[in-house]
Order: C-alpha cells, then structure tokens, then sequence
C-alpha cells in the first residue's frame, strides 16, 4: 500500500518478529488465537496490511485514525482481506486520539471484542503536516505522543508489545513521557528503520512486555489525567503542560540513565566509526 508498510517490515525485522511472531511468543503461545493487534494514528493502514499480508486471518486488528483524507483504505489492497479488520472512530466519530472520549469509546470496544484481555500488540504512527513549523514538529505532536501511549496503556494485554513514532525528543515532556513507558515495559528501544527517510526526525519508540503492577495502573491513571488536561487546554495559547515527569526523579533513576547514556554513547562511536 505505501513505504509505512516497509517500516513496519523493518522494525518487526530487527526485533526479531516480536511483533509478527507474536503467537510464537512464550507468554502468548499457549493460546490458538485469534491474535489481536491495534493500529492507532494509521490511515491509510499500511502497517496493518504488513501484519495481516503476514498472518492473514489467524491476527484479527481494530484501526482507530483521523476521518480524513488519511481514512483507512484496506479495502483497496490487493493483498489481504480487510474482513479480519475493523475500524473505530470513536463517540466523536472524528477517530481524533487526544479526544479523552473517543479513547475511553475505543478502549471498551476492544476490551469487549478480546473478552476483557486487550491486544496483544499495538502500533502507532501519529503525524501530521507542519510544513514551514519543522522546528516545532515535537512540540505540535506532543499531544498525539501522550495519547498514543496512554491508549496503549489501556488496551495492550499484559506481556504485549508497543510500537509508536516519536520525532525529536528533546523536551522535558518528551524526556518524562519516554521515562514512564521505560517503567511500564520490560524494555525499550528507540529505532530508526533504513526505510525511513534519514534527514527527517521520524523515529520509534519499541516497548517490549508490558509489566502488570501497580507503578502501571498509577501511570495509566496519570496518562489520562494530561490528556484531559491538554484536551481542555487545546485552544489555549498562553498554558500549555511542559514537563511529566520532574527531571531530578529521572536523573536520579541510575539504571534509565546508565542505558541511555550506552545507547548514545554507541551511537557517537558509530558516527565516528563512519
Ligand atoms: C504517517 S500516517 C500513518 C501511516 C500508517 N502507519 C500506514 O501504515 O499507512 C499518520 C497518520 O496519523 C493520523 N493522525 C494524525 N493526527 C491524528 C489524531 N489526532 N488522531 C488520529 N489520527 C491522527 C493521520 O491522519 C495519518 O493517517
């Protein structure tokens, strides 16, 4: 359908078909499916038509994107049946993720089409033109970063997978948001895949099993209270929510410090190396 569907490919590649092979997963392979997955922020659904061209009818999906000229077009592909796919666009019916009502409206949908289980993984591709605003493009996108997550939060089962494109991260918000999926998820990773352009920002944040205790229901809680916030906030020009998480808390937490500082530290060697 489009070059997102090679980013998908790619991604799924490099993590070793955590995403595709999820049924083959120790904590999920006990189960004869069907496998669920969400696709959030995704028209026209290239990443679905990966997942789906790969698995076919054995990964059952439910879209949620924009109403706009983006909408889903699965119906056109000529690789896969859209019949294992469903699209939801919320109470709103605009399919807008950082609408707090639209998100409690795809949540209990999914929760009722998974017998109260949610998926078992989700992906998110958030975006939206902001020609002529590319130094701004994190902070415009901030609100779909949150919400992406927070649906993520609400609707991924335990021991499921993440994936979800960030731009730059250079604020506090961003810093603080990533530092709260690090605690929700045994493990994250922030990639770029080849096929995604590399003069533009556009990279994803992979979160891999997602923990069940109560640090996770606390920031799922959290989550929705700063969408809500930002959703009242929307029109404002003059407040805006800057920081998540204060930064003494995630420099005091050694262990995120210590892997992010690896992970750049590579990256540096890498650059010189080239
Ligand atoms: C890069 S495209 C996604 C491509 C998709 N992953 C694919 O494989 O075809 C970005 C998508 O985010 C959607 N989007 C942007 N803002 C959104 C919002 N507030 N709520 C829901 N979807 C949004 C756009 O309408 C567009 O469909």
């Amino acid at each position: 359908m489009n070059r997102a569907a090679l980013k998908l490919a790619n991604i799924d590649a490099s993590t070793n078909f955590m995403f595709s092979n999820i049924d083959k997963d120790e904590n999920h392979c006990r189960l004869k499916g069907p496998f669920y997955f969400a696709d959030v922020c995704a028209g026209p659904g290239g990443f679905s038509e990966y997942i789906l061209w790969r698995k076919s009818w054995v990964f059952k999906g439910f879209g949620f994107t924009l109403r706009d000229e983006n909408d889903f077009q699965l119906y056109n592909s000529c690789c896969i049946s859209p019949q294992s796919f469903q699209a939801f666009y919320g109470t709103q019916k605009d399919g807008n993720v950082c609408c707090p009502d639209n998100i409690l409206d795809f949540k209990s949908k999914v929760l009722f089409s998974t017998r109260g289980e949610g998926v078992h993984f989700m992906t998110s591709d958030g975006g939206f033109c902001v020609d002529g605003y590319e130094n701004f493009q994190e902070v415009l996108s901030k609100n779909i970063y949150l919400c992406q997550c927070l649906v993520a939060l609400e609707i991924v089962r335990s021991h499921g997978h993440f994936v979800t494109k960030l731009f730059d991260v250079f604020t506090r918000f961003s810093v603080g948001l990533i530092y709260l999926m690090y605690k929700c998820f045994k493990k994250v990773t922030i990639l770029k895949p080849n096929s995604s352009r590399p003069a533009n920002a556009e990279r994803y944040l992979i979160c891999n099993d997602l923990q069940s205790n109560g640090d996770v229901e606390n920031i799922r809680i959290y989550l929705r209270l700063i969408a809500e916030k930002m959703w009242k906030l929307k029109d404002e020009e003059q407040t805006d929510v800057l920081e998540i998480v204060p930064l003494d808390i995630i420099k005091s937490d050694i262990e995120f410090l210590i892997s992010s500082e690896v992970v750049i530290t590579e990256l540096v060697s890498l650059k010189l190396w080239l």
